[in-house]
């Protein structure tokens, strides 16, 4: 599987199908025609281009009936469950934030904030959405054991480098990227001080991306 890091939270997965997550790219040039979206939550940096894509999306429930309303085609679901759409398999995992659909006046009410497993090819992506660090974080590794962790270490809104070291050792994914830094100056970060921590004091390995890089996983 490759996996694409287009900045903030935004991932493409590309396997059997194509899997753009938390389609909100600061720098633009996200994939145009994904099988599926993945939205984590309502807020903007996250909901980003979903409505304009219009594209099959996933998102818990209140959000998906928003899509919907919009005339997206969207499946809802919540936390704890999974779905499987064109043979990929979502499972919405908690996470500890604030839920917000953002629109010009007052928005709309979220729902909830979560973040996925997501299985494709034989392969576990967790992307932890946004979300402080949780204890329950070491279940998501006991059930779904994932290949990769998609972290957030940007603080301020989200856990920072600190948090994101004992969320990595919890969720024990051979592999962490971390992710919602450096978008702005409020969640500046060094995320190569946070590699080099991590992998002195665990086995966990970390790969810190340039926007619009690619890897093999
Ligand atoms: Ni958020
Ligand atoms: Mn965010």
């Amino acid at each position: 599987m490759e996996l694409t890091w287009y900045g903030h939270s935004c991932f493409l997965l590309k396997g059997n199908k194509t899997i753009l997550i938390d389609p909100f790219a600061p720098e633009g040039n996200i994939p145009k025609t994904p099988d599926i979206i993945a939205v984590t939550h309502g807020h903007a940096d996250h909901m980003g281009e979903t409505v304009r894509l219009n594209r099959p999306t996933v998102s818990i429930n209140e959000v998906a009936k928003y899509l919907k309303a919009r005339g997206i085609p969207a499946e809802g679901m919540n936390i704890g469950g999974s779905i499987v759409m064109e043979g990929v398999k979502f499972t919405m995992t908690q996470a500890i934030h604030s839920a917000w659909i953002e629109e010009e006046g007052l928005g709309f009410a979220g729902g909830g904030t979560a973040g996925f497993v997501i299985e494709m090819d034989d392969k576990r992506v967790y992307h932890a959405g946004d979300t402080a660090l949780f204890s329950d974080m070491k279940l998501i590794g006991e059930l779904y054991h994932p290949d990769v962790a998609l972290l957030p270490i940007g603080g301020r809104f989200t856990m920072g480098p600190e948090e994101a070291m004992i969320a990595a050792r919890y969720v024990g994914a051979p592999l962490v990227i971390p992710m919602h830094y450096n978008t702005w100056p409020v969640i500046s970060q060094d995320p190569e001080l946070f590699k080099s921590v991590l992998e002195r004091t665990t086995d966990i390995k970390v790969r810190v991306m340039n926007p619009g890089e690619t890897i093999q996983i």
